[in-house]
């Protein structure tokens, strides 16, 4: 009934759309028409945002029977919001483009647009963790961004400061890269350098909403909701593709796996060296180019969120000549649609049971 009258109204949402479709919003506020589209939308809300990378992780939900769509969408700031429920649950999908600055962009837009009760973010990752199998789909327990340095000076160590560490600006505290113990193919002599020096990997300043504008805070490690980490507990043992056609399968049935930790950066991964760094020094299973981005908007804020990242290859790590992508990719897309809608649906069962815990029900 709710999401018969849900429909109802956006389908009328949608003509008023289609009658105003040809007005884009200029000079940085929303078109006029668009606002009361969004406003309309809200009426309706609040929603779960599902904040999906790229096109071919999102298809796969857009063609899922669990996804009925509502076909309706608001169009604004060059992304498409669209509209539907997932049993139910009213969602808006909104797919980001690749990388940090698409994902903050997008999932701030859709917070500060939209009524949102929490984010799903949802897509495929390389994966750093050798006990991880391609097709397993992780879902981290926390999040970092791995990809703002300060790149310390030739000749400067771990014991020398870094440049405005002084400030507040930089820390030693998250640790670094040494590019010479990479180094390759030395002949004679056992002592060698890198003029590359080191990499200090830092914390993002986070200006949260609830702290005082223009007063940083720091955040290296953002927990998802501890909620939704939680009911997603319920996910382990979900049976998931492990064919790519009727003739190839993987050789290990994939699963969910709950993991401690994940990463991200504006860097495609497909190095092995790299790979083995980053699991041995921070514990990561993905490593993707989102997911960070979503958790540290989340996380300023303060709305709920998870993610779901489904392996597609082992971010340079495996033995083949080309990385496992090119054949993986969407068998692990979606493999990670598929535990997105499962965890959708345990969502709305522990909402109901919180609405109505089972004990009163039998007392009425
Ligand atoms: C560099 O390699 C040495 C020797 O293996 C190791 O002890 C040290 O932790 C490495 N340092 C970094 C920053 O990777
Ligand atoms: C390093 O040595 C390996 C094995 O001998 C060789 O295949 C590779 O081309 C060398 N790399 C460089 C950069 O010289
Ligand atoms: C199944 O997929 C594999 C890997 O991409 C491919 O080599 C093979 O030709 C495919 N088989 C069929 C029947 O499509
Ligand atoms: C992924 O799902 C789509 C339908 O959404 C299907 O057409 C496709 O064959 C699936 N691919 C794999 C590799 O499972």
């Amino acid at each position: 009934m709710e999401a018969l009258r849900f429909i109802f109204r956006l389908s009328f949402a949608l003509l008023v759309m289609v009658l105003h479709n040809k007005h884009h919003q200029a000079n940085g506020a929303l078109h006029s028409h668009t606002q009361l589209l969004v406003d309309e939308a809200n009426n309706d809300g609040p929603y779960l945002g599902l904040v999906i990378p790229n096109l071919f992780e999102m298809n796969p939900l857009l063609q899922s029977p669990s996804f009925v769509s509502s076909n309706f969408y608001i169009d604004a700031y060059g992304r498409r919001f669209r509209f539907g429920t997932i049993g139910d649950k009213k969602v808006i999908l909104v797919m980001t483009g690749l990388s940090m600055i698409n994902a903050a962009i997008t999932t701030q837009l859709l917070l500060g647009l939209f009524s949102i009760e929490g984010v799903v973010h949802y897509g495929i990752a390389g994966n750093a963790n050798p006990s991880l199998n391609i097709g397993d789909v992780t879902i981290p327990k926390y999040w970092a961004h791995t990809a703002l340095w300060n790149w310390q000076r030739y000749g400067q160590g771990p014991e020398n400061e870094l440049a405005l560490e002084s400030n507040g600006d930089y820390t030693r505290t998250v640790g670094y890269i040494k590019f010479a113990n990479y180094t390759t193919n030395i002949t004679g002599g056992s002592s060698f350098d890198n003029s590359l020096n080191n990499v200090w990997y830092q914390p993002e300043e986070v200006f949260p909403i609830d702290g005082t504008p223009e007063d940083r805070e720091h955040a290296f490690w953002v927990p998802v909701d501890s909620n939704y980490f939680s009911i997603s507990k319920k996910l382990e043992g979900l049976k998931l593709e492990a064919c790519l056609n009727a003739t190839t399968c993987l050789s290990d049935a994939p699963k969910v796996a709950r993991v401690e930790r994940g990463t991200s950066a504006s860097i495609y991964l497909d190095n092995a060296a790299y790979r083995s760094f980053i699991y041995g020094k921070f514990n990561v299973s993905p490593v993707d180019m989102e997911s960070a981005s979503v958790a540290l908007i989340c996380y300023q804020q303060k709305v709920p969120f998870i993610t779901i990242r489904a392996l597609s290859d082992l971010a340079g790590g495996g033995s083949a000549h080309s990385n496992e992508a090119d054949t993986f990719i969407n068998l692990a897309a979606n493999n990670s649609v598929t535990v997105v809608v499962a965890f959708i649906e345990q969502l709305s069962v522990s909402e109901a049971l919180v609405a109505s815990p089972p004990y009163i029900s039998k007392m009425a």
